[in-house]
């Protein structure tokens, strides 16, 4: 699995260790976030995120920012980006096996790099139900995308 990840200048530091935490792990990763701490706006750190996700460059994503928030909306603006913000490990596997997200975004001020790992690994091993109603439901929020 490509799994791609992005972040802001408040973000540098978790980025490196959950990035050292993947490639560890045998991941394929691609970096789309900044290395350094000169201000980075999360909107273009979550943008390049999600157009690599639609244009298939990866799998799945992982956005941080300070919060995690800012990222998380920017990257959910996008056609098909179904980006969620987790503090914790259950929310994360259920984003993937009821909302089938793929962006996972948390706050480098509110997680530790720990924690972090923990919540990377429950998003990224769980696969979608693919049940009927979560599929409804998954339809439902793409056609609000289209009314706008
Ligand atoms: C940047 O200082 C900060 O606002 C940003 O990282 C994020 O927390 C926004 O949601």
């Amino acid at each position: 699995m490509k799994v791609g990840i992005s972040n802001d200048h408040s973000a540098v530091d978790l980025k490196n260790s959950v990035l050292a935490h993947l490639k560890e792990k045998g991941y394929e990763v691609i970096n789309y976030g900044t290395d350094t701490t000169d201000a980075y706006d999360y909107p273009l750190a979550g943008s390049k995120l999600a157009k690599a996700i639609q244009n298939e460059e990866v799998d799945l994503g992982i956005a941080i920012c300070g919060t995690g928030v800012g990222i998380s909306i920017a990257c959910n603006k996008h056609k098909g980006i179904r980006a969620c913000c987790c503090s914790e490990a259950t929310s994360a596997r259920l984003s993937r096996e009821h909302n089938d997200a793929n962006i996972l975004c948390f706050g480098a001020r509110v997680v530790s790099n720990e924690l972090a790992n923990d919540i990377v690994d429950a998003f990224l091993k769980t696969e979608f139900s693919n049940g009927e109603r979560h599929k409804r439901r998954i339809k439902q929020i793409s056609e609000i995308e289209y009314i706008g």
